[in-house]
């Protein structure tokens, strides 16, 4: 077990974590699995469980000093909530294609967006520039704090459904399924760990196939899954995931408007992989799928819900 985050850890950022979140609801589906509904959390995803669990554990001299990451999406959304409820300022650096509601989304909760271009965005990270920055940085996966706050959905999971045997979980940079991998390890060995990506980005599933990272360029409507290769999560992805899936772009797609339609779940991309991924599973045991986030750009939205009422199952590109 490398690198695995201690329960006793996970159960204190539950703990830290707690007065400011909710306890998802697990739903029922008709088909017999459980929807762990992580898109109902404050900013619409999970992120908050993680940003919370490592600010709130930061000294209180560096917490005041301001929080800042580096995100596209649900990460940032997720630091200037955590910053705006903590009374800390907040900066995220986006790449300037980032959705523009997700851009404007970060200001609304207070913080500041600075936009750089992709290749800035790697430089930065590559040289490590966030140590020259006043404020403290929350690395958006590989930071042990944020997945230990991940972990909390490891552990509402088997309290809410002690007989669980099987988990499914959406990837990307593997901070998600990190945290909930280490909790049921240590609490529930037993149960299988599913780890998912589409076919437009199986970063992962490739990577352990082939025994290194394949280059890819993301075409997929699961843009939280697209973060690239982290060499610092793989021991940790090798230990913690019993099972790859991939699914096809055109079933993912579907996956979005079955959850809306058939189960009242919003999900984004992202959110709805685990759902998509169920059908390739061998039938039997008590599974939960991960709904992790729910913030879908409502135009894609309407043509994935126009797309699952459209006889033969034509499928355009987005
Ligand atoms: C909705 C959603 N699901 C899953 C993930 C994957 O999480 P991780 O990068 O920790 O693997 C993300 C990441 O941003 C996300 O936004």
């Amino acid at each position: 077990m490398p690198d695995v985050i201690p329960l006793e850890e996970i159960r204190r950022a539950a703990g830290r974590v707690e007065p400011f979140l909710a306890r998802t609801p697990l739903l029922p589906t008709d088909g017999g699995a459980w929807l762990k509904l992580e898109l109902l959390q404050p900013t619409g995803s999970f992120k908050v469980r993680g940003f919370f669990a490592a600010a709130l554990a930061l000294p209180e001299e560096r917490r005041r000093r301001g929080l800042m990451t580096v995100s596209a999406g649900n990460a940032a959304l997720a630091c200037a909530h955590v910053a705006r409820r903590l009374g800390v300022p907040c900066r995220v650096v986006m790449p300037d294609g980032a959705p523009a509601p997700k851009v404007e989304g970060v200001r609304r909760l207070g913080g500041t967006p600075l936009l750089v271009s992709r290749e800035e965005l790697l430089a930065w990270l590559a040289d490590r520039s966030w140590e020259g920055e006043p404020e403290t940085f929350i690395h958006p996966f590989a930071d042990p704090a944020v997945q230990a706050g991940h972990g909390g959905i490891g552990l509402e999971i088997v309290e809410q459904l002690p007989e669980v045997e099987r988990v499914v979980v959406a990837v990307g940079g593997g901070g998600l399924i990190a945290g909930i991998g280490a909790a049921l390890e240590q609490l529930r060995p037993s149960v299988e760990v599913v780890g998912v990506q589409s076919d437009g980005y199986p970063l992962w599933p490739r990577t352990f196939a082939e025994g290194r990272p394949p280059a890819l360029t993301p075409s997929t409507i699961a843009d939280g899954t697209t973060a690239p290769y982290d060499a610092a999560m793989h021991g940790r992805l090798a230990a913690c995931v019993d099972r790859w899936v991939t699914v096809p772009e055109p079933r993912l797609r579907a996956a979005v408007g079955e959850l809306a339609v058939r189960s009242r779940v919003v999900a984004e991309g992202a959110g709805a992989l685990p759902a998509a991924a169920l059908e390739q599973l061998p039938p039997g045991p008590v599974t939960v799928a991960v709904i992790s986030g729910g913030n879908i750009d409502p135009g894609l939205l309407a043509r994935l819900l126009a797309e699952a009422h459209r006889p033969h199952g034509r499928h355009p590109a987005s």
